[in-house]
């Protein structure tokens, strides 16, 4: 069963429910006052004809005379409402009036409980004398008594049962009419109610819907303060992080389709030399004099291959933590000085000067391999771009470490540059290091070991002025030593 009929259903059933055990409490009720009214009003009747018609002998005797003529007026007047009354003396049996003997006679039991003093609620079936018919009556039985407490006469006083069932009947109409109108207001309120709760629902859905077709832009509205509410910002996380991780997916396939690119455009240049220098020699159009020259230049492009295929696998197992950390305390400076005089004869091709700059006590906890590595990459790129300069190695204790500054006042970057520098394969103007034979891996490199070290990195530079990386690694910790 859909939803919509669902609550309609639930709502239709409590509201039928309330209304139907209002009604019948109502009922009950009204029946239950209206028989006390007419109990009510026969008692006073009764009283009344006691107090006119009947005369005692004196105060503490028997009935002395019935005033007949008296009774014959209010029996007219009683007659019209079909309301009619018996006075009994004695034992029960003697009916005084009215003469004509066609009253119910009273039991004994009945005469006994009216000594007790108890009033009688009877119905009793009368035949009228008129038409012969035979209606139902509600009898009221009353007894009198003196000044003795004897009982001296009982007056009864009945009523057809259809003018009470009349009176009911009305209120019961009354009561059907009110409990129709109820259940069409009750269908229409439960009508939108439920309306109203599948629309809101149905927004989620059609939003979910839209989900599954990739859509992650839908937001839904916040809405009320209830569980549909809670839904719909719940859903509105969701669809967040969904489009979140979406993206991610999206952008870890577009670098892994770039890595691919570049990766095979890198390794296409070398590739075609060396296939282009076989092929000279297969068919020998490469002088004598230049064979030497070639198999050196094959040679080259071979080992930049290699280098390629090595950095790639480097890089690929420091980013997926495949790499274990030696780590100790080192002297910076002495670290420093070896890779400056490695790189010496390379600055002295560019004519550039390396200089050490720091105090013998600079200490640094690292695994050397891996922090050789990063100044060289660091260094070596300084003396790439900068011609008839300065490289400066900087280094310093502080307090939570050490930090490194490596200068150079070459080429430099602009803001872009720098931006892209720590990117895989990137290269700020490829003709500029072309015949360089370097792969774009540096930096990339060098920025994740700083990473799997705990430090940071920062690069800081201006075209034509020079470029300043800077360094820190965090100092040795009980937990890092391990
Ligand atoms: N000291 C520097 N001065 C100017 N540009 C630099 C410097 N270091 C790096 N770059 C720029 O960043 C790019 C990426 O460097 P790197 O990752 O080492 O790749 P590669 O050295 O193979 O070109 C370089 O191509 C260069 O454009
Ligand atoms: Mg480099």
């Amino acid at each position: 069963m859909k939803l919509f009929f669902q609550q309609m259903m639930a709502f239709l059933i409590v509201t039928l429910s309330t209304l139907l055990i209002i009604g019948l409490v109502f009922i009950q009720f009204t029946t239950d006052s209206v028989y006390r009214n007419k109990w009510h009003s026969l008692q006073e009747y009764a009283d009344s004809i006691f107090q006119q018609s009947v005369v005692l002998e004196n105060e503490s005797a028997d009935v002395k005379e019935v005033q007949v003529n008296q009774l014959q007026g209010i029996e007219k007047l009683l007659e019209n409402q079909h309301i009619h009354f018996t006075i009994y003396t004695m034992d029960g049996n003697t009916v005084s009036y009215p003469t004509r003997n066609t009253s119910p006679k009273i039991s004994k039991k009945q005469w006994e409980s009216l000594q007790k003093g108890e009033t009688l609620k009877l119905r009793s079936n009368v035949t009228l004398q008129d038409n012969k018919r035979s209606i139902t009556m509600t009898e009221m039985y009353k007894p009198y008594f003196n000044r003795e407490g004897e009982l001296v006469c009982v007056v009864s006083v009945g009523s057809p049962l259809s003018n009470v069932q009349a009176d009911i009947q009305k209120v019961q109409k009354n009561l059907l009419m009110t409990f129709g109108f109820a259940i069409f207001v009750a269908i229409i309120a439960s009508y939108f109610l439920s309306r109203y709760l599948v629309q809101r629902i149905q927004k989620i859905r059609e939003a979910a819907h839209k989900v599954t077709e990739g859509d992650f832009n839908v937001k839904l509205a916040p809405g009320r303060n209830d569980e549909i509410g809670e839904l719909s910002a719940d859903f509105n996380i969701m669809t967040a992080s969904l489009k979140e991780s979406n993206d991610e997916i999206k952008r870890q396939e577009e670098r892994r389709r770039a890595f691919m690119a570049d990766a095979a455009h890198e390794m296409r240049t070398p590739l075609t030399t060396i296939n282009g220098i076989l092929e000279g020699l297969e068919y020998d159009a490469i002088p004598e004099e230049d064979k030497e020259e070639s198999v050196h230049l094959m040679q080259r492009e071979t080992k930049r291959l290699i280098r390629l295929v090595n950095d790639n696998l480097d890089f690929e197992r420091i980013r997926t933590n495949k790499i274990s950390l030696n780590r100790h305390q080192i002297n910076l400076k002495q670290v420093a000085q070896r890779i400056a005089k490695q790189l010496g004869k390379k600055a002295r091709l560019e004519n550039d000067v390396i200089k050490v700059d720091m105090g013998n006590d600079v200490m640094i906890y690292a695994d050397t391999d891996r922090l050789v590595q990063i100044l060289f990459n660091i260094i070596q790129n300084g003396i790439q771009f900068t011609q008839n300069g300065h490289i400066v190695i900087r280094g310093q204790n502080v307090s939570d470490g050490t930090d490194i500054q490596i200068s150079d006042d070459g080429i430099g970057m602009t803001a872009d540059q720098v931006k892209n520098i720590w990117e895989r394969y990137y290269k700020a103007d490829s003709s500029r290091i072309q015949t360089k034979g370097e792969s774009g891996l540096g930096m990339s490199i060098v920025h994740e070991l700083v990473q799997v070290h705990g430090g940071k990195i920062d690069v800081v530079s201006s075209p034509e002025k020079g470029t300043t990386f800077k360094l820190h690694f965090p100092k040795q910790t009980k937990k890092l030593d391990g």
